[in-house]
């Protein structure tokens, strides 16, 4: 049984915090909406969608109600919240009529009629929230979105359940108004900025300047997203998150008011101190209510409130001090700074800074600032809960509610990757805790776009109180909806990925794609992974067997595409450990076959697949950067921002290769020539006898790397190929090669 205080606060939490005070016949419209957008007119008149409030469980819990169907009677879909009606219709499109609404191609063949719904089906949520996003999440994918690509996003979101998120979008601009009313000139916030790919980590205070300035029409293209955000989330009832402030500022605020106590933080991110070490504002000093609250006043005003507030002042930076008293005080003033506005705000809190410093945030530590707001008004996010839950050793976040969340993807990566068995049981087990206060499950992505059916049964778990039973039919049913058709090899294959690639358990479970293909090559590059080669290799023979009936199907035809991906993975790891042992054995000729091969002849291959699926190409990336812009120049620096991302991150490749993606183009004019530079550097070191040198390929690497991110080159932005015969064609000569794991 839940605490007595545990109880209160968490009532309290849900009392205040928005959902269910909107306009029910307003969320039903935007649910109808939707529908039109995902099926046409004339599928959606098949459905009657209603959002009845009565209909929540007694303790106010999001509920649908599926019944109806069959020969000319509509589907009833009942919803006590737009969001929960969306979260219905979606149940009935997967689970009655064997759809699948997808990132990389939606299967949405009607039966026709539309099956009957044989009984009366009613689901609740075991849990008041669905969360989805990280701050990173932003940057890495949202990035360059217009409101065409945030629509699909928010349909989504609402058809997966998901009643809160991040909505951060034109921030900056707000920020401007309160800095020029603060007295900063217009130069020194144009200095303080990070550039539009930098941003999620200028909003933690991690970075500023950084690839900057950003343009007075970037601020006015947010603005306006972020308005249409706000308005589509609260028209399905979702509670859209704003940030607040976190107590940094930018350093001109020491010019403006010289007596004011600022504390310089430490570098982060091996960025040096002209584009980190940031400045936190002291917690006693007067002039932090006052910026704070400028802050969430202005924001307010603009965009309206439903009083949930995202805020991270420590984000993977050590605090001045360890003292449990500073740490209380740094974190009651951001809270005393929201309610100052909005005295119903309640703090949504990333819990990363706990589980990444670990070292730094003992009991004490953790207790000062969970202690420091009080209970039911610090929602904290567990973000990394499936693998390393953070819960479990603050004895629940000592009574402050808290949301599982699985984090999954660093950096927007590609790499097959998932921990589905433990993603299946954390929720459950969460809540079995004792005294748990957990209040919701979500989805912290840093990068979304990849591995979709870990997204799939994360979104299924919000909805369920119980795991999974069954991990193995569950994979099967999702790859007969997703291609359409049950056909037993694509089934196979899944069910073997399930078990090799989507069951990491342990320690490696980082979600970090580490292959040597994208990383700068040396001669200690980790080629270890935590699954059977082999599994992926059969994985890949049984899609391709498949393709005859299945190579029409979109979703289908990315999924062969990204097995291919992860099979080139694989086999660029194999060559590059004969390059390595050739050149141990100073042995020329075999070193110049595996590194011609991977270089030249692998590589290349695997752009040209990457090059046949609109959804690998980097050329859309950067057109999506340029359209974002209103002049040829900043066309430029908007591309530019998009390609030190991918590749060097900062300046002199400070967290080099991080969001690191396979995409054609990025393959072959970045990880190629960086792979040839080395086969050749190696022979080289050979024929004339002198070592290898890593520092000296370091350098000639960086100018490479520099080279590609101040290119100019253009690249398509349309497939072009024909998938189903370049993956043959790669396969037939590869596949032999699978002996050898
Ligand atoms: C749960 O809460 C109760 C009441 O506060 C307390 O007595 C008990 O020790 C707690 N259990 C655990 C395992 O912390
Ligand atoms: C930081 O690094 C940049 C180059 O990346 C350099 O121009 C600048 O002078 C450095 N700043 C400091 C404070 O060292
Ligand atoms: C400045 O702030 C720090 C941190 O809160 C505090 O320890 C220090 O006493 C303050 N200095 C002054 C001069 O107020
Ligand atoms: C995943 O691996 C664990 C052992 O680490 C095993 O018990 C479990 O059955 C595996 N799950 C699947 C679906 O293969
Ligand atoms: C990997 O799978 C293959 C094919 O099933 C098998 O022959 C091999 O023994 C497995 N390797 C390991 C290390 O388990």
């Amino acid at each position: 049984m839940e605490a007595m205080g545990v109880a209160v606060a968490l009532g309290l939490l849900l009392l205040t915090a928005g959902g269910s005070t909107g306009d029910a016949a307003r969320e039903a419209a935007a649910v109808r909406e939707l529908l039109v957008r995902l099926l046409g007119p004339g599928p959606a008149a098949a459905f009657s969608v209603s959002v009845e409030r009565s209909l929540a469980t007694k303790s106010g819990l999001d509920t649908y109600r599926l019944s109806g169907g069959g020969a000319g009677a509509r589907v009833q879909v009942l919803g006590s919240t737009g969001v929960a009606a969306a979260a219905g219709l979606h149940r009935y499109l997967r689970d009655f009529c064997g759809c699948h609404v997808a990132w990389s191609g939606s299967q949405l063949r009607l039966p026709q009629p539309l099956p009957a719904v044989p009984e009366e089906l009613t689901e609740a949520t075991p849990n008041r929230y669905r969360y989805y996003q990280n701050v990173c999440t932003q940057s890495y994918s949202f990035l360059w979105w217009d409101w065409a690509r945030w629509e699909q996003e928010i349909d989504w979101m609402a058809l997966n359940g998901i009643n809160l998120a991040l909505a951060w979008s034109g921030q900056e601009a707000i920020w401007q108004r309160v800095y020029l009313a603060l007295g900063l000139t217009q130069t020194e916030i144009d200095e303080y900025f990070t550039g539009p790919a930098f941003l999620a980590w200028g909003r933690m205070g991690n970075l500023h300047t950084w690839s900057g300035p950003l343009p007075p029409s970037w601020h006015l293209k947010q603005l306006y997203l972020q308005h249409r955000i706000l308005d589509r989330m609260r028209s399905f009832g979702m509670i859209p998150v704003l940030p607040a402030f976190a107590g940094h500022v930018p350093k001109a605020l020491t010019r403006v008011f010289p007596q004011v106590n600022v504390t310089q933080m430490g570098s982060w991110g091996h960025f040096n101190c002209s584009y980190s070490c940031s400045f936190l504002l002291a917690p006693e000093d007067p002039l932090f209510p006052l910026v704070g609250s400028l802050f969430l006043r202005e924001l307010t005003k603009e965009f309206g409130t439903d009083h949930i507030y995202g805020a991270d002042t420590f984000n993977e930076m050590q605090p001045p001090s360890s003292e449990p008293s500073y740490l209380a005080a740094a974190t009651a003033a951001v809270y005393q700074a929201m309610t100052a506005v909005d005295p119903d705000a309640v703090w949504l809190l990333q819990g990363w800074l706990f589980q990444n410093q670990p070292e730094f945030w003992g009991p004490a530590q953790v207790a000062a600032v969970l202690g420091a707001v009080p209970r039911g008004r610090l929602l904290v996010l567990d973000l990394f809960a499936e693998s390393q839950p953070v819960y479990v050793r603050t004895a629940s976040f000592q009574g402050q509610p808290f949301i599982w969340c699985m984090l999954h993807n660093f950096g927007g990566n590609h790499g097959l990757f998932g921990a589905l068995e433990s993603v299946n049981q954390g929720p459950a087990t969460a809540r079995r805790f004792p005294n748990s206060t957990l209040v919701g499950t979500g989805m912290a992505p840093e990068g979304i776009g990849q591995n979709e059916v870990v997204y799939a049964l994360m979104a299924e778990l919000g909805w369920r109180k119980d795991p999974v039973a069954d991990l193995g039919a569950w994979v099967t049913s999702f790859a007969a909806r997703r291609y359409g058709v049950s056909h037993g090899d694509a089934e196979a294959a899944w069910r073997l990925l399930l078990r090799s690639v989507y069951n990491c358990s342990g320690e490696e479970c980082r979600g970090h794609n580490h292959s040597p293909l994208v990383k700068r090559p040396s001669l200690h590059m980790v080629t270890t992974v935590w699954y059977n080669r082999s599994d992926v290799f059969e994985a890949w023979r049984l899609l391709l067997a498949a393709t005859p009936t299945l190579a029409s199907s979109p979703a289908f035809r990315y999924d062969l595409v990204d097995v291919t991906r992860q099979a080139v993975q694989e086999l660029v790891s194999l060559y590059y450990e004969e390059m390595r042992t050739a050149y141990l054995k100073k042995e020329l000729v075999p070193l110049m076959r595996a590194g011609g091969i991977l270089a030249y002849e692998l590589l290349p291959a695997l752009d040209q697949v990457l090059a046949s699926d609109c959804h690998f190409l980097l050329g859309s990336w950067l057109e999506q950067a340029r359209l974002a812009a209103v002049s040829e120049t900043e066309a430029h620096f908007y591309e530019q921002n998009s390609r030190y991302q991918l590749t060097l991150w900062g300046p002199e490749g400070n967290i080099l290769d991080y969001a690191n993606k396979q995409l054609a183009g990025l393959v072959a004019d970045y990880y190629a020539p960086r792979w040839r530079l080395f086969a050749e550097t190696l022979a080289e070191s050979l024929v004339q006898g002198v070592p290898f040198q890593q520092h000296q390929f370091d350098k000639n690497a960086f100018q490479l790397e520099q080279t590609f991110v101040l290119g100019t080159r253009r690249y398509p932005s349309q497939p072009e190929g024909d998938t189903v015969d370049l993956v043959k064609k790669l396969f037939l000569k590869y596949y032999p090669r699978a002996g050898f794991f």
